[in-house]
């Protein structure tokens, strides 16, 4: 998705919205542009294509103010195009902004403008945004001579309440040099504090290298930043006062440290990112603490139902914790894809728990989703990876996963932080409720503490399962089979394979195979196996040789010792209780996906057509 960089101080403000836009390539793009105040007039440079390209750019050397702002646009609305690129300008060029989001209502307010001598040049609804605020500031100075920040912020709040849908902008204005003002509605946007200078980004990263120090924006409100102030203020345009947070992580995180991409070194920290996770519930005596969640013991007994709602790989995460939450505390638990869960009218009351997980915590219909549970009047609890972000704002109560940030698209080391957090979770709520064997909760938590070292041991299939790369990475199809929990391992294995190497891949329970699948399987055909449950393993062994007797190649992940089995090629992964044991095993199939896409020379980092975080519908 779209990108945003602004910055604000005493130094030449392009080096670093190149370098932060150069952090946020991995939200995935298609074009970029800067704007900068050069001596009192507006500067752009844009084009579609890579950051790097733009500065190759004619005027790129010449530009040298120290008030900027950029973007990296994932196109929506018309083709990526020079002309299309952010930064946009008003006709007059006096303002200039970058947008994230979508204008709904973007061809009304261009007849609109239309119909006041605007001319438009491209085919984006981001293009509305400047003319408006011109429009209004033209109102304005009519009636007011003063030339004041006030006006300029009045123009830029008149506009905004224009707009249907979602933005995230940044404004600069020839009138006013010394200034950037930001607003922000349903799409991230914070605000970072320097020393005599100020930062503005859409995601943290991107200027992580600077402060720690952030302010998260509201939907709603209006940032004005100087290089000394930053002023608040809320839709009324009274001014507010807001608390900064401080961020943990540290600048190196978001560095490769070594390896290729970002995909593997992701991989490779999961025994790391794992053990954050577990220690950051975990008190001395080996209890969880759970106590920052505002619920009392009296509401959770009071729980009839959870519903678990997110997208993609944090949806899988939900399936993987499905059955522990049903077998641990004895309450039917749901797993909806957000963007289906939001339009089909679930039932919803005020004893229904309602869990959204997203690794970015920007996820538009795991937002709307959360919304409307909240709405219904059950208690909401988000489970993400970044401090701040939206959905840590508007959910009753959040967990952090503490896997530190995550930049490859395709999500690894987020989701065995969301199956592990989770379980805790899961034990933690089947202690309060008191109706679980004691000696499963205690051999749960003992698995739970093992997994660091166990993940360790399945990083050592890297050797094996890269050969078994180098042999498959032509195939036109792979099939994932799996029964049970090794079922939603084959899912999410599934759906890592078709992001980043573009092979088409089908995840089946393996006992529906022949209700249909089966005839799709012809000699030579790769099936991989998931079998970690010792009391579904003979099922699963049968059911491959129904794949095997018909020619298909095979490669089976286990925990398990098979005896008399076909398969071509065995992975042996560490013994661990089932109901966490897709937390080991995804691991050789995030490690599949990643050799095979490096076989077809893809950049595993920024598949194409997905980005990182999808904040729109
Ligand atoms: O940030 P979120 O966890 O809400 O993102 C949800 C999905 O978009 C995400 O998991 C996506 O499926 C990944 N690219 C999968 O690797």
């Amino acid at each position: 998705m779209c990108g945003i960089v602004g910055y604000i101080g005493n130094k030449k403000a392009c080096p670093i919205l190149i370098a932060g836009l150069t952090s946020l390539e991995y939200r995935g793009y298609d074009s970029a542009g800067i704007s900068t105040i050069e001596n009192d007039t507006l500067s752009v440079l844009k084009d579609k294509g890579r950051v790097k390209n733009l500065k190759n750019l004619s005027g790129f050397n010449s530009l040298q103010g120290t008030v900027g702002i950029a973007h990296t646009r994932w196109a929506t609305h018309g083709k990526p195009s020079k002309i299309n690129s952010h930064p946009h300008m008003d006709n007059s060029k006096t303002f200039s902004v970058v947008h994230n989001g979508i204008i709904e209502n973007f061809h009304e307010l261009r007849n609109f403008l239309t119909s006041k001598g605007c001319t438009f040049y491209s085919e984006t609804d981001t293009e509305v945004i400047p003319n408006l605020i011109s429009y209004y500031y033209n109102e304005i100075k009519g009636t007011d001579a003063s030339n004041n920040i006030f006006d300029f912020l009045t123009a830029v709040k008149r506009a905004c309440d224009k707009l249907n849908g979602s933005y995230a902008i940044e404004v600069i204005s020839k009138d006013f040099p010394n200034y950037i003002i930001t607003a922000k509605k349903n799409s991230p946007l914070v605000i970072g504090k320097g020393h005599t200078e100020n930062y503005i980004a859409s995601d943290i990263p991107a200027i992580l290298e600077y402060t720690k120090d952030f302010y998260f924006l509201e939907d709603d409100e209006f940032a004005v930043i100087s290089k000394d102030n930053i002023k608040f203020y809320n839709k009324s345009l009274n001014e507010i006062s807001k608390n900064f947070k401080q961020i943990s992580w540290s600048p190196t995180a978001i560095n490769k440290n070594g390896f290729e991409d970002y995909m593997l070194k992701e991989i490779f920290e999961q025994p790391d990112s794992v053990r954050n996770t577990i220690n950051s519930r975990l008190t001395e005596n080996g209890k969880y603490d759970f106590s920052d969640l505002n619920l009392s013991n009296e509401y959770l007994q009071t729980i009839n139902k959870i519903y678990i709602v997110a997208c993609g790989t944090a949806m899988h995460a939900g399936l993987a914790v499905k059955n522990t939450f049903e077998k641990l505390c004895k309450i039917t638990t749901q797993v909806e894809i957000a963007s289906e869960f939001r339009y089909r009218n679930p039932l919803i009351d005020i004893n229904t728990l309602c869990i959204f997980i997203s690794q970015s915590g920007e996820t538009a219909d795991t937002l709307a989703a959360l919304d409307l549970c909240k709405n219904a009047g059950a208690k909401t609890i988000a489970i993400t990876n970044v401090l701040g972000s939206s959905i840590t704002r508007m959910a009753d109560n959040y967990m952090l996963t503490h896997a530190g940030p995550e930049i490859a698209v395709a999500s690894t080391k987020a989701y065995t932080a969301q199956v592990t957090l989770l379980t805790m979770f899961s034990i933690h709520l089947a202690e309060i409720l008191g109706i679980c064997d004691k000696n499963l909760i205690e051999d749960l938590k003992y698995n739970i503490l093992c997994l660091p070292d166990k993940l360790q041991k399945c990083l050592n299939t890297n050797k094996i399962i890269k050969d078994f790369a180098s042999k498959t990475f032509t195939e036109k199809d792979i099939f994932f089979l799996g029964r049970g929990i090794d079922y939603t391992t084959a899912q999410e294995g599934s759906l890592k394979l078709k992001e980043i190497s573009y092979i088409h891949s089908e995840a089946y329970p393996a006992g529906e195979l022949k209700h249909g699948p089966i005839a799709l399987i012809e000699p030579g055909t790769t099936v991989i196996t998931i079998i970690t449950d010792e009391s579904l393993s003979a099922k699963s062994v049968s059911n491959a040789q129904e794949v095997i007797t018909r020619g298909a190649k095979t490669l089976l992940i286990t925990n398990i010792e098979l005896s008399n089995n076909n398969f071509d090629t065995i992975i042996n992964i560490p013994k661990i209780h089932p109901f966490i044991s897709s937390i080991l095993a995804i691991v050789p199939l995030q490690l599949l996906a990643y050799h095979i896409a490096k076989n077809k020379n893809l950049d595993v980092d920024k598949p194409r057509n997905l980005a990182k975080s999808v904040t729109v519908e």
